[in-house]
C-alpha cells in the first residue's frame, strides 16, 4: 500500500475492504495485551533455583552474615556482579535492593534536595531541565514530572540522541542539568549508542553546568538476542575527557532472574557515591543482602550469566521474529510505517504516518488488543507528531503475540487510509 500516492477512490475501496476486516475481527472478542516490557513465565522459571540456593549458608565468602543488618554498599559478591554487568571496576559499583528505577529516583532526588559532589541542589535554580531523547522511558520522565523538573525533547537517532540537538540544548541553557540514557537496546527503539555519541555526551559536562549529571541507564546491558552488540564504554569515554563525575550508571537483573525481585546496581566516581550514599545512610540501614548472596551464588561466574542470558533470548528471539515479519510482510513495501529492527532489549518501536498513533492504538483496544497509549513515551505522554507505538513482544505466548500483531497491522491500515481520506 502507498497511499502518499493512492486516489481518493482506491483510498475509499481499501476503507471499505479494512473495515469489514475489521468488523469480522471485533466479533472474535479477543483479549490480548502487549503493553508492558514483562518477561514471560517461561523467562521467569529460568531463574526458580535461586529459591533455596543458600540452603541455611548465610555467610557470603568474605564472612559477612547476610541476615544481619549493615553494609551499605552491598555485598562485594553483589557489587562484582554488578561490574561484570555494567564492565566497571567492583570499588565503583553498590549493589542495592531489588529495582534500578528506585536507585534512579533516589539519586534524581539526591541532585535535586543537597546536589551532588558539592554541585548547587537543582532545586535552588529557576528551572531545572532534563534532556530527554524520545521516544523514551516513561518511567524516567514521571520521575522528573513529579519533582516538577521540566524536561526538553531530543530526538532519537539511529545512533542514540541526537548530538547536534543535545549539545546547542546544553550550551543555551545552564539549567539543563541532567539527559536520561538508555544506551543499549534503548527503550523503546532499540538503538544501541555509537561510540561517536558516547563520545560526545561524555564531553557535554564540559559545557554544561557543573551539577549536570547523565543518567545512563543499562536496563538492557545483557540482553542480546543473537550476537553480542558492544556499547562504547561511558566510563572511559569520561575517563578520557575528564569528566568522570558527569555521569551515573545503572543496572539491575530484573529482566535476569526474577523481576521486581532482584538486585540494582548504581555505579559512578567516589564523589558520586559519597552524595548517594551521604542521603542513603538517612533513609535505610542496608540493602537485602540475602537476595544479594542468592543471587551471587547462582552467577558465581560471569559465563553462568550469560549462559542464563541465551536461554533468555532463546524464547524471547521467535517473539521478535514473530513482530518483525508481520511489520516486514504487512509494510515492507509501503509508505505506512518505519521501525527499527532490534538485537536485543524488549521493544520495538513502531512510528505510524504522522498523527495515526492514537487511532491506531483505540481500533486495537476496541477490538481487543492492548497498546501502550499512544503518547507514553514522551514527555507528559505527548507525541508531537502523534507517531510512535511501543510494542512488547516479550509477555504474551508466540500465537497470542502472532494474533495481537495481526490485529495492529489491520488498525494501522485502517486508521492511516482513514486519515489521509480526511486530509484530501
Ligand atoms: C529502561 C529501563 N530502565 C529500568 C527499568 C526498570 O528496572 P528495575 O526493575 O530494575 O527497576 C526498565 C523496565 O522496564 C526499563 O525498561
Amino acid at each position: 500500500m502507498h497511499i502518499d500516492s493512492a486516489r481518493r477512490d482506491q483510498l475509499q475501496e481499501w476503507e471499505k475492504e479494512l473495515s469489514a476486516q475489521y468488523q469480522r475481527i471485533c466479533q472474535h472478542e479477543l483479549n490480548l495485551d502487549i503493553t508492558r516490557g514483562k518477561p514471560s513465565a517461561d523467562q521467569l522459571h529460568l531463574s526458580d533455583k535461586l529459591d533455596g540456593i543458600l540452603n541455611g549458608d548465610y555467610r557470603a565468602a568474605d564472612g559477612t552474615d547476610t541476615r544481619n543488618y549493615g553494609g551499605i554498599d552491598g555485598l562485594a559478591c553483589a557489587r562484582n556482579l554488578g561490574a561484570d554487568i555494567l564492565q566497571v571496576p567492583s570499588e565503583e559499583v553498590m549493589a542495592g535492593g531489588n529495582s534500578s528505577l528506585t536507585m534512579m529516583y533516589h539519586a534524581v532526588l539526591t541532585g535535586y534536595l543537597f546536589g551532588f559532589a558539592g554541585n548547587t541542589p537543582w532545586r535552588e535554580m529557576q528551572a531545572p531541565k532534563f534532556l530527554c531523547p524520545v521516544p523514551g522511558y516513561d518511567r524516567h520522565f514521571s520521575i522528573c514530572e513529579q519533582l516538577g523538573i521540566g524536561m526538553v525533547n531530543v530526538p532519537m537517532t539511529e545512533h542514540g540522541p541526537d548530538m547536534d540537538v543535545a549539545e546547542a540544548l546544553v550550551r543555551d541553557d545552564q539549567e539543563i542539568i541532567g539527559i536520561w540514557c538508555v544506551p543499549k537496546f534503548s527503550n523503546p527503539t532499540g538503538v544501541t549508542y555509537s561510540k561517536e555519541t558516547v563520545d560526545r555526551l561524555a564531553c557535554l559536562a564540559q559545557i554544561a553546568n557543573p551539577g549536570f549529571r547523565i543518567f545512563w541507564d543499562n536496563a538492557y546491558a545483557i540482553h542480546d538476542l543473537e550476537h553480542q552488540v558492544n556499547l562504547p564504554s561511558i566510563r572511559s569515554a569520561t575517563l578520557e575527557n575528564d569528566t568522570a563525575d558527569s555521569v551515573l550508571q545503572f543496572a539491575s537483573t530484573s529482566k535476569v532472574t526474577h523481576a521486581g525481585a532482584g538486585v540494582a546496581f548504581v555505579s559512578a566516581s567516589a564523589a558520586n557515591l559519597a552524595s548517594l550514599k551521604k542521603q542513603m545512610q538517612a533513609m535505610t540501614i542496608g540493602p537485602d543482602k540475602v537476595n544479594q548472596l542468592r543471587h551471587s551464588r547462582f552467577f558465581a561466574e560471569f559465563t553462568m550469566l550469560k549462559a542464563h542470558m541465551q536461554k533468555h533470548a532463546q524464547i524471547l528471539k521467535p517473539k521478535f521474529e514473530c513482530v518483525l515479519n508481520q511489520l516486514n510482510q504487512a509494510f515492507g513495501d509501503s509508505d505506512l510505517g518505519e521501525w527499527e529492527e532490534p538485537r536485543g532489549g524488549y521493544f520495538v518501536s513502531f512510528s505510524t504516518r504522522p498523527g495515526c498513533a492514537a487511532a491506531v492504538v483505540k481500533l486495537a483496544a476496541d477490538a481487543g488488543v492492548k497498546l501502550t497509549p499512544a503518547g507514553a513515551t514522551f514527555p507528559y505522554g505527548k507525541d508531537p507528531e502523534d507517531r510512535n507505538i511501543r510494542i512488547a513482544p516479550s509477555f504474551p505466548p508466540l500465537e497470542e503475540l502472532d494474533t495481537a500483531m495481526s490485529v495492529f497491522v489491520l488498525c494501522v491500515k485502517l486508521a492511516s487510509v482513514r486519515k489521509q481520506l480526511e486530509s484530501l
